[in-house]
C-alpha cells in the first residue's frame, strides 16, 4: 500500500481520522508533528518560539521523507502548503484534503496554547489563513473529501478514494 497523508487546516480531524483508518486498514499511524517533536526534543510551540515558522517548515521538509512505508501519516496543518513537502508526500502515497469548514475547524482549535498560529492570530486572520491555504491544499493533492460529515462516511469517501 502507498502511504496515505492527510492534510487540511488545523482542527479538520486529520489525526482522528488517521486514527481511524490505521484501525480500519491495520497499519501504523505517523503524527508528523508528534514525530518532529520526538525528533527535536522540543515541543512545537517551543520551536516556533526558539527557530521560527520557517525553521518548522525546514523540519516538516526534512522528516517526511522519513515516515515509514504502508502507513497512514497526519500532517500538520501546514506541511504541504509547502511544494517541496507536499512533493516529497505525493511522490510516496496519496495526499488526501480533509476539507471541513472553517467554523467547524475552529470551534475545535480556539484557545489552543500547543497551537502557535492560533494563540498568535485572532479569528478574522485565521479565516483568511484558511481561504489562502485552501486553494493550496486542493492543489496539492490528490482528492480531496467533505469532512463536515461523518465519521463513517468520511471514512468510506478515503478508502473509495485511494482504490
Ligand atoms: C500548523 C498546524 C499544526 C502544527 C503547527 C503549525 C499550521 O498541526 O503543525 O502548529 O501551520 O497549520 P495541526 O494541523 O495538527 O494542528
Amino acid at each position: 500500500m502507498r502511504n496515505i497523508y492527510l492534510c487540511g487546516f488545523m482542527g479538520c480531524g486529520k489525526s482522528f481520522m488517521g486514527q481511524k483508518l490505521s484501525e480500519k486498514l491495520g497499519c501504523t499511524l505517523v503524527d508528523l508533528d508528534a514525530y518532529i517533536e520526538e525528533k527535536e526534543g522540543m515541543t512545537i510551540p517551543e520551536i516556533f518560539e526558539k527557530f521560527g515558522e520557517p525553521h518548522f517548515r525546514r523540519l516538516e521538509e526534512k522528516y517526511i521523507r522519513e515516515m515509514p512505508i504502508n502507513s497512514i501519516v497526519a500532517t500538520g496543518g501546514g506541511a504541504v502548503i509547502n511544494p517541496v513537502t507536499a512533493e516529497t508526500a505525493r511522490n510516496t502515497g496519496n495526499v488526501v484534503f480533509l476539507d471541513a469548514d472553517f467554523e467547524l475547524c475552529y470551534s475545535r482549535i480556539k484557545g489552543d496554547t500547543h497551537r502557535p498560529l492560533v494563540m498568535k492570530n485572532t479569528k478574522e486572520q485565521l479565516k483568511e489563513l484558511f481561504d489562502k491555504r485552501r486553494e493550496i491544499y486542493l492543489k496539492h493533492s490528490d482528492f480531496s473529501v467533505n469532512s463536515n460529515l461523518s465519521e463513517t462516511e468520511i471514512l468510506d469517501m478515503i478508502l473509495e478514494g485511494i482504490k
